[in-house]
């Protein structure tokens, strides 16, 4: 089996027996367990409690999402066409309301319902199609998004791999097969190195305060034999002052029409440092990431989270009770820092607009041929 063709180790999700199976990413690497969704709720609490997370897998699951609440919904609306898409478009506006930050949530529920509002339109006769056969073209529409993923991600792998220059790769957050169908984002480019000879040693730092690279991006990288050192977040500048980082490379939760980069809080400093470094910075984000409707990152709505994230550490106290807390899970890196956005379509360098108002057009037309 090629290295591109064998399934990674974890399915972050999976579609069986007519349910939604998630890894339950909170629990990893010290227990590895699986939560069921059952229906739209379900997943929409799923994704908002972070049993999985990562902006692609975020967006397949919200898919999920919707086929589950088409089953239900298709049940209750047997015969009322009208009163089932009614009822889809509140669904999705429930499922867009998990995580605010992450346009791959957006960009799943919208693709969907835009499928299913073309399937109601297109029955035999001009007759509207039953909620039944409707539910299933969406969980066909779902299906397709998953897989879709997967493939992506190994282009996005292709595209990347030449960038990474022997020697040290700082990675932060994780944008592997767990924040993905599969393979990964930034993650899948360093696995295509890796499978590519390219002696590559990662620095991925702990990922304050949920923890995503100390827990999850170390158990992938440990499972695919690729060299890997844990750092906390505030030794970054110190190994790259130290010349252990060729390179940096990170994903993307979403990517405005000038190239700022809104990804995992720390992710602004990182870039700072590789510029002060001279060391490139790249981004890994499939076309489902690019929101070219923003202007810039200004724009975008940056989620704040519970602040016990920050207070405690898996469920133990370490600050002070009454402490007053900032939790902001995300950040804006100024596209001026970015030396180039890895997409499925090939590689993208300033001025970002045309480069990625071109990927866009490309996407598009691929879209439209299928
Ligand atoms: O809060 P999370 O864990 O969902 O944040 C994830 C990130 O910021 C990732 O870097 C991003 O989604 C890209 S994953 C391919």
């Amino acid at each position: 089996m090629s290295h591109e063709t064998r399934k990674s180790a974890v399915q972050t999700l999976e579609w069986r027996d007519g349910a939604l199976y998630l890894i339950d990413q909170r629990q990893l690497p010290l227990r590895f367990e699986t939560v069921v969704c059952r229906t739209a709720e379900e997943t929409a609490a799923a994704i908002r409690d972070m049993v999985v997370r990562g902006a692609p897998a975020i967006g397949a699951a919200a898919a999920y999402g919707m086929a589950l609440g088409a089953r239900d919904a298709a049940a209750r609306f047997a015969d009322d066409t009208a009163g089932f898409l009614d009822e889809m478009e509140r669904i999705g506006a429930h499922l867009k309301q998990a995580r605010p930050t992450a346009v791959n949530l957006f960009w799943a529920v919208d693709r969907v319902l835009a499928v299913l509002r073309a399937a109601a339109q297109g029955g035999a006769g001009g007759h509207s199609p039953t909620p039944a056969p409707l539910a299933e073209r969406l969980l066909e529409e779902a299906h397709r998004i998953a897989d879709e993923d997967r493939r992506v991600n190994y282009a996005i792998g292709r595209h990347g791999a030449p960038l990474l220059e022997p020697g040290g790769v700082l990675h932060h957050c994780n944008t592997g097969a767990l924040a993905t169908v599969d393979y990964g984002t930034a993650l899948g480019v360093i696995r295509a190195a890796h499978a590519a000879g390219t002696p590559i040693h990662v620095y991925a730092s702990e990922t304050r305060p949920f923890l995503q690279g100390a827990r999850l991006t170390t158990w992938e990288l440990l499972q695919e034999g690729i060299p890997t050192t844990l750092i906390t977040d505030n030794m970054a500048a110190h190994v790259m002052a130290k010349g252990m980082v060729k390179s940096v490379i990170v994903g993307a939760d979403r990517v405005t029409a000038n190239g700022d980069v809104v990804n995992k809080i720390g992710t602004y400093g990182l870039a700072v440092l590789a510029k002060e470094h001279g060391i490139p910075f790249y981004v890994a984000a499939p076309v489902s990431t690019l929101d070219l409707s923003l202007k810039s990152g200004d724009e975008v709505v940056i989620e704040e989270r519970d602040p016990r994230e920050v207070t405690h550490v898996q469920g133990r106290r370490i600050a002070p009770e009454g402490v007053n807390v900032y939790n902001p899970a995300f950040d804006v890196t100024p596209a001026r820092y970015v030396t180039a956005i890895i997409t499925e379509y090939g590689v993208v360098r300033p001025p970002y607009e045309e480069g990625l108002a071109a990927v866009v057009a490309m996407a598009k037309k691929e879209a439209n041929r299928a």
